[in-house]
């Protein structure tokens, strides 16, 4: 009897010790990361940690852009209670890193020798006071076009590349019963197919306007044409768009209910959960008039601060996961995305994923590579919540027309800064 208490005891001891250890190297990762195509992403990266035994706490928390993932992590810091990684975007990484929030991976970056293969567009918002301060696990663009490739054959065959001709494709979708574009009336969705109707408009145009925040350039007759062209791709949606989430308006083009969609590479994550191939089933092209150019975001985990010792070897062990290239082909061939270092090879991805690397390579060497405002990579929180504020007003028609909507962007951003 006492023996078996005692052995009851011991493997009551033991399985304490177990639990404590597992849960001290479980990380707790706050994402956003919640469509078929997201989760499936998701997937690989969860099952990668776990073959190195870091156990997975998920909070996921619904919304592209990251708006509302941003606003719980606000809230759990301020609880005392941060979570161990969170998935982050351009300038909110560098905001918590100013707070002193973020726990530096400086040590494993200089024994990785991430500085050698992270570009440096992407090392602006890892790094802060020379301190890396996130691992980047991938590099998505917002300048691209998704497209039912039967819907295009039926529109003519030929993928559209400049703004006349892509009007006239739409004209024909509409002509021929569908949606011509599939859209979620979200504002970060509406910022999405802005930053590549600017793009569109010139590359010293989109550095001047989102990156420079030029008050001429935003207020000005470029930015009203901008604008006239989102309101007219507004006439191609359909009435029940509002508050559609994106991959709902991907769904559509997979079904041939839609034409197209503008959306960055993460939609082709959708189309690949759905046994889509690119090429048979859809196309993809950059916006109209921004081949050669790229407007990027990169998704990159930081780890907050944390004071238990396991907690922190987790957070090492999975921002070495992250980086690892093996991990970055696997993750990003199913995400969309293209990998964040520059020495992965393309061999695993499909023609999307070639093309997507390549024009990331070719922008990066000729000047044409460009933060998303629409995904906090031009500007911090206040200027781009202005900037979708405007976009959306705009996008539901309440400007007279594109030059009230550039003066009222010109304004706001002047007073977010
Ligand atoms: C993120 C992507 C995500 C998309 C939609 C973007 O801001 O960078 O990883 O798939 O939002 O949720």
């Amino acid at each position: 009897m006492r023996a078996g208490l005692k052995t009851t005891m011991t493997a009551l001891a033991m399985l304490a010790i177990t639990t404590s250890l597992s849960q001290a190297e479980d990380v707790e990762v706050l994402h956003w990361w919640t469509s078929g195509g997201e989760a499936a992403a998701l997937n690989v990266l969860k099952d990668d940690l776990g073959t190195k035994t870091i156990g997975w706490v998920d909070m996921p928390v619904a919304g592209g852009g990251g708006e509302a993932a941003m606003t719980a992590l606000r809230a759990r810091v301020t609880a005392g209670d941060a979570p161990t990684a969170v998935q982050m975007l351009g300038f909110d990484i560098l905001d918590w890193a100013g707070e002193g929030a973020l726990a530096d991976l400086s040590a494993t970056a200089t024994a990785e020798g991430w500085d050698k293969v992270v570009p440096t567009a992407l090392q602006a918002f890892s790094t802060s006071n020379g301190q890396w301060i996130a691992a980047p696990v991938n590099v998505h663009s917002t300048n691209w076009v998704w497209i039912n490739k039967a819907a295009l054959d039926a529109a003519g065959g030929k993928a559209p590349e400049t703004w006349e001709e892509l009007v006239a494709v739409l004209d024909a979708m509409k002509a021929n019963g569908i949606t011509p574009l599939g859209h979620g009336g979200q504002a970060w969705q509406d910022a999405t197919v802005f930053d590549a109707v600017v793009l569109g408009m010139g590359a010293d145009f989109y550095k001047a306007a989102f990156i420079d925040l030029d008050p001429a350039a935003l207020g000005g007759d470029q930015m009203a044409e901008a604008f006239n062209r989102l309101i007219k791709l507004r006439s191609y949606v359909d009435d029940n768009f509002s508050g559609r989430d994106w991959n709902l308006a991907s769904a559509m083009v997979i079904n041939g209910e839609a034409g197209m969609q503008m959306m960055g590479d993460w939609a082709k994550g959708e189309f690949l959960k759905a046994g889509k191939v690119p090429g048979a089933d859809f196309v993809c092209i950059r916006f109209p008039g921004t081949q050669g150019m790229v407007t990027f975001n990169s998704d990159q985990f930081a780890m907050f601060n944390q004071t238990d010792a396991a907690a922190q070897e987790a957070q090492v062990a999975m921002a070495k996961a992250i980086m690892d290239p093996a991990f970055q082909s696997a993750f990003n061939v199913v995400k969309g995305s293209v990998p964040a270092r520059t020495d992965v090879s393309n061999e695993a991805f499909d023609d999307c994923g070639k093309k997507g690397m390549a024009d990331l390579a070719e922008a990066n060497t000729n000047g044409m590579l460009f933060g998303s405002m629409a995904h906090g990579h031009a500007a911090p929180a206040a200027v781009k919540n202005a900037t979708y504020d405007v976009i959306t007003a705009a996008f539901n028609g309440e400007y007279a027309d594109g030059a009230a909507a550039a003066a009222a962007l010109a304004e706001a951003v002047a007073a977010a800064q």
